[in-house]
């Protein structure tokens, strides 16, 4: 099929498009930042954000890749970050829903339900738990893409969510910032080891979920290493997308680590009285 990747310049969205054309997909590529593609890549450059590259990106697909987020940095205002991710994703899934396009996968992150306490039994139905900006946007793109798959603005969208907690380099061993993941020796810290995913992986499970049968907006926890495993639950990328992570991380577990006893936690909701 021809597949729209949005972010396509970007950690993700690089290893996301080379996975489309290594399953024989034709990909068009979009991004605000240069993309450095091989030859047999459409790119549309441009801002998400102005509906005439919206317009253009769309056109003549069969389905949409949404990697891009906002940009959140320090040196970035608020309004240009939401803008860039939930506008964005507005004006897109808006015109992917007009011209009846059948589905469109979206990048969100566990960062929306990263505030329940380490331990916490978490899944596909786990309420959003998060502070900050940033959570807030990714929650905001997949209420956006919940309203299109239920119908908002036309044909409904079938519009799969994707939730990997953190992204990273299996080889190069390091972050989408550059910071080496070693340095982070609590594996249950926000960035330790029990939530990493690498890229490809990450990659391979974008491709399944623009291809396997799925409808409405389901939402995949992504995890691969034995701890994020036994914490949040990896039932429907297995089950639904047949996905299993080459990269488990497991040796970055520091000897001797045991989790707690007990964990995993079943979530409190509701006033017990
Ligand atoms: N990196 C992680 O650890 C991580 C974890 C969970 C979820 N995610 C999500 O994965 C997705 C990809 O992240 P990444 O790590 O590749 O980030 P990245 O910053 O490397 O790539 C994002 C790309 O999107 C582009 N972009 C952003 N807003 C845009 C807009 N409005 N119009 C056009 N292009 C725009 C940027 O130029 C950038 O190239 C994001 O949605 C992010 O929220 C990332």
């Amino acid at each position: 099929m021809r597949v729209l990747v949005t972010g396509a310049a970007g950690f993700a969205g690089e290893a996301a498009v080379a996975a489309l054309v290594a399953a024989g997909h034709a990909v068009r590529a979009s991004d605000v930042a240069p993309i450095h593609a091989t030859s047999d890549v459409e790119v549309v450059p441009g801002a998400l954000t102005d509906a005439s590259v919206v317009a253009e990106a769309v056109r003549g697909v069969d389905a949409v890749l949404h990697l891009a987020g906002g940009h959140w940095a320090d040196a970035v205002d608020l309004r240009t970050s939401l803008e860039a991710s939930v506008v964005a994703t507005m004006l897109l899934y808006q015109a992917a829903a007009a011209a009846g396009i059948g589905r469109a996968v979206l990048m969100s992150s566990g960062a929306v339900v990263a505030g329940h306490p380490r331990g916490t039994w978490i899944d596909r139905g786990t309420p959003p738990a998060f502070e900050g900006p940033y959570p807030l946007a990714k929650w905001l793109q997949e209420e956006v893409a919940r309203r299109f798959a239920a119908g908002a603005g036309g044909p409904s969208l079938c519009a799969p969510i994707l939730r990997p907690w953190v992204v990273v380099d299996a080889t190069t061993r390091r972050l989408r910032t550059g910071v080496p993941i070693d340095a982070v020796t609590d594996p249950v810290a926000h960035d330790g080891c029990f939530g990493w995913i690498d890229r490809h992986d990450l990659a391979d499970a974008c491709v399944r979920a623009l291809e396997v049968p799925l409808q409405g907006a389901p939402v995949f926890p992504l995890m691969a290493n034995p701890i994020g495993r036994a914490l949040v639950d990896p039932g429907p990328a297995e089950q639904e997308l047949g996905w299993r992570p080459r990269h488990d991380f497991s040796a970055s577990i520091p000897s001797g680590w045991r989790m707690p006893d007990t964990w995993p936690v079943p979530l409190v909701t509701g006033d017990p009285a």
